[in-house]
């Protein structure tokens, strides 16, 4: 039976933003042990895979941060069933979809609503969704997944910041070629083609380690997908896929932030849980500065040298799709550098907004040149001082608690909920490491001062 689309009938409650600050009061060597959390980026695409069947899907290990509660919301409101079925374990059922619309507020939270374009498309045949890519809430285009999903046969036509996707009978098997590496779009390729009808080849397909979880999943519900080579992902559609039950990998982010905490304050943290497979490039820069790591089996530790001791060595780094250094590690590892002796030169190849957080650490006594809005400049090493700071989004957020972590005296950092976006129990967790950091209502840190 057609599903009926009802977009116009729709209401958004989304639950109000809580204007949050962190205060934190640095210098405070960390020391001690964290766990790792579950993958953000596995969480989301595995949710949005759930919707391929009607059956039960069960997720464990899943990150208690507000990208996944805002992905559930959004499920819930399709009209699928997210029961948040204790800590970090979170149950998919998708028997019904009643909406089969994305609407803009779902888009403008989280610009990974869009990975259900893919599933949506292949199981029902048709979905509206918003474009989460316009002027009006960031630069991050879309035009790949729509690519990639016309390639598979579907008609997609863009109205009023709305695309309009339908696959007339069933999706189809087809050659995805993507003029450039792109995770999501790899990933949405891969739901849309896991229920088409026929082979579908995807190059170059993303290597992250997200994406082979993401595979591993759709094979338990059935799929037949492999990557047939590191950058070949290949696809035989079938007709039905089943529930089944995933535990996700480790969050390489969060590890690779948590390991920066401890080098940037000269303390000793034991990292439990981490991917140290899937660090690689990270963990070479982390070396080539001069940092102390050692991986275990499933453990990193990390011990550093006190700030602006001159121990650290500057180094030049490019971000790059993985096997190479993450982006979402550039901003980390930027806040590092500020504490190298010489000069390091930075080049962002992935996005082309990230390093707009420089100007808040120059603030607190880095001395960063942008050159250009990919390049900066870096020398040091640089004592840095607290200061009241703002920051715009996930990743910057958390770099910046970095060097508040790190610097002498009080730091107060607006927008946290940013940060919350994407890690688990932040403040909790550096308060295990022995920071001195707490969050606090904007009203009540607008009182304090
Ligand atoms: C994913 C990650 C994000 C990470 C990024 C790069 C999730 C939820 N997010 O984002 O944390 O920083 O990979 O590792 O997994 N592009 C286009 N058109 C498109 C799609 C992408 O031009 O349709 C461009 C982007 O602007 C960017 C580049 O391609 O310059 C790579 O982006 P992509 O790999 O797609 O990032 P995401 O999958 O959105």
């Amino acid at each position: 039976m057609t599903q009926p689309v009802r977009p116009f009938h729709w209401e958004f409650t989304p639950e109000p933003i809580e204007r949050e600050v962190f205060r934190i009061e640095g210098g405070v060597p960390l020391r001690g042990t964290v766990a790792v959390s579950g993958a953000k980026n596995a969480a989301l695409k595995l949710m949005a895979a759930a919707t391929l069947t009607g059956e039960r899907c069960r997720f464990d290990n899943v990150p208690e941060i507000e990208d996944v509660r805002v992905m559930a919301g959004t499920l819930r409101d399709l009209g699928v069933v997210v029961d948040h079925a204790g800590p970090n374990r979170y149950e998919v059922a998708s028997g019904d979809v009643e909406w089969l619309f994305v609407p803009l507020e779902a888009a403008a939270r989280m610009r990974a609503s869009f990975i259900l374009l893919g599933p949506l498309l292949a199981r029902f045949g048709r979905v509206i969704i918003s474009n989460p890519g316009g002027d009006r809430i960031g630069r991050r285009p879309v035009n790949l997944h729509v690519d990639a999903m016309r390639a598979l046969g579907a008609e997609i036509e863009y109205r009023n910041g709305y695309y309009f996707a339908r696959a007339p009978g069933r999706l189809r098997g087809g050659d995805v070629v993507f003029p450039a590496v792109t995770v999501m779009g790899t990933e949405n390729a891969m739901l849309g083609a896991v229920l088409a009808d026929g082979h579908t080849t995807i190059r170059p397909a993303a290597r992250e380690p997200e994406v082979d979880d993401l595979i591993d999943f759709l094979r338990k519900m059935g799929a037949q997908v492999e990557r047939t080579a590191p950058d070949i992902i290949e696809v035989e559609g079938v007709r039905r896929l089943r529930g089944a039950d995933h535990r996700l990998i480790p969050d390489r982010i969060e590890a690779g932030t948590f390991a920066v905490a401890a080098a940037v304050t000269g303390g000793g943290v034991r990292l439990e849980g981490a991917p140290c497979e899937n660090l690689g490039a990270f963990l070479e820069v982390l070396t080539a500065i001069g940092v102390d790591v050692a991986c275990g089996r499933d453990t990193i530790e990390v011990r550093g040298a006190p700030p602006a001791s001159g121990a650290y060595r500057a180094c030049d780094v490019a971000t790059a799709p993985y096997p190479g250094l993450a982006t979402d590690l550039q901003a980390p590892t930027v806040v590092l550098l500020t504490q190298a002796a010489g000069e390091s030169r930075v080049h962002e190849t992935i996005f082309e907004d990230r390093l707009e957080y420089t100007s808040e650490l120059a603030r607190m006594g880095a001395r960063i040149e942008l050159l250009d809005s990919t390049h900066c400049r870096i020398h040091g090493p640089t004592p840095l001082r607290g200061a009241e700071l703002e920051v715009g989004d996930l990743r910057a957020g958390a770099s910046l608690i970095l060097a508040a972590l790190a610097a002498d005296g009080r730091s107060t950092i607006r927008g946290a909920h940013h940060v919350h976006r994407g890690y688990e129990n932040i403040e909790r967790k550096f308060l295990e490491l022995g920071a001195r950091i707490e969050r606090v209502a904007e009203e009540v840190a607008a009182q304090a001062t």
